[in-house]
């Protein structure tokens, strides 16, 4: 494999994007960057700080004085502001409703995408998000652009939820997905889109491994 080849994942909300990373990254033995979480975190400590989600000025402030860090562990990827251990915390419905709104402001994404390029290096790196193809890493090796039906993206959240004891309605989770979806795309700012040079994928009738072999053997023969 080519080492400087880095790897950038695109789409909507829940098409299974963070399932495939992880996989991919950990066969090739890349380094996984789920960029979502960054903006999560920063929703997190915005929300805990009374912050106005309208003011670019003041959650680019509050961002300038955290430090976001993305652990790799055996039981896979801890997200910690500063010290603070805040995986499970990012996932909650209240930072969900609210990510979108914190990361449409212009200030925000042009720092977040310095701290994703760094952490990107020169490669052997997998970064799923939604502009990762179009603004982060335009040069990527392989940008791939994972989609899926609006139901069966809600239906897995669903799943996911009831797995980890959380109460959901599917109904609710389908709006959400749908509103994220026109909030992501539609903002004015690196918005979810997919690259020209990126290859579509839906995986409405896909399993997650079948998704991540179909990936690595794209990756594979861009390395050649
Ligand atoms: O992938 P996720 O659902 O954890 O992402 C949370 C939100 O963060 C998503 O609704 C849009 C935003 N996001 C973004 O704007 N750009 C990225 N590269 C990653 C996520």
């Amino acid at each position: 494999m080519n080492k400087k080849m880095n790897i950038a994942i695109d789409g909507p909300a829940g098409a299974g994007k963070s399932t495939v990373a992880k996989l991919v990254a950990e066969q090739l033995s890349f380094l996984y960057i789920d960029t979502g979480a960054m903006y999560r975190a920063l929703t997190y400590a915005a929300l805990r700080d009374a912050i106005d989600l309208t003011n670019g000025q003041s959650l680019f402030k509050l961002l300038s004085k955290i430090t976001i860090i993305l652990k790799h562990e055996k039981s896979g990827v801890r997200v910690f502001i500063n010290e603070e251990d805040v995986t499970d915390a990012i996932r909650t419905k209240d930072v969900t409703s609210n990510v979108s709104l914190v990361s449409s402001h212009e200030l925000v994404r042009v720092e977040m995408v310095e701290r994703q390029r760094k952490l990107a290096g020169n490669g052997q790196a997998v970064l799923d998000g939604r502009d990762i193809g179009t603004f982060v890493l335009p040069d990527a090796k392989l940008k791939v652009f994972l989609t899926a039906s609006v139901e069966e993206r809600a239906r897995r959240r669903f799943e996911e939820q009831q797995e980890k004891g959380i109460d959901s309605n599917l109904d609710q989770l389908k709006d959400d997905i749908a509103r994220r979806d026109e909030l992501d795309s539609t903002r004015e700012f690196a918005p979810l889109k997919k690259a020209d040079d990126a290859v579509e994928i839906d995986s409405t009738t896909l399993s997650i491994p079948e998704v991540a072999e179909l990936i690595i053997e794209l990756a594979k023969e861009r390395a050649m």
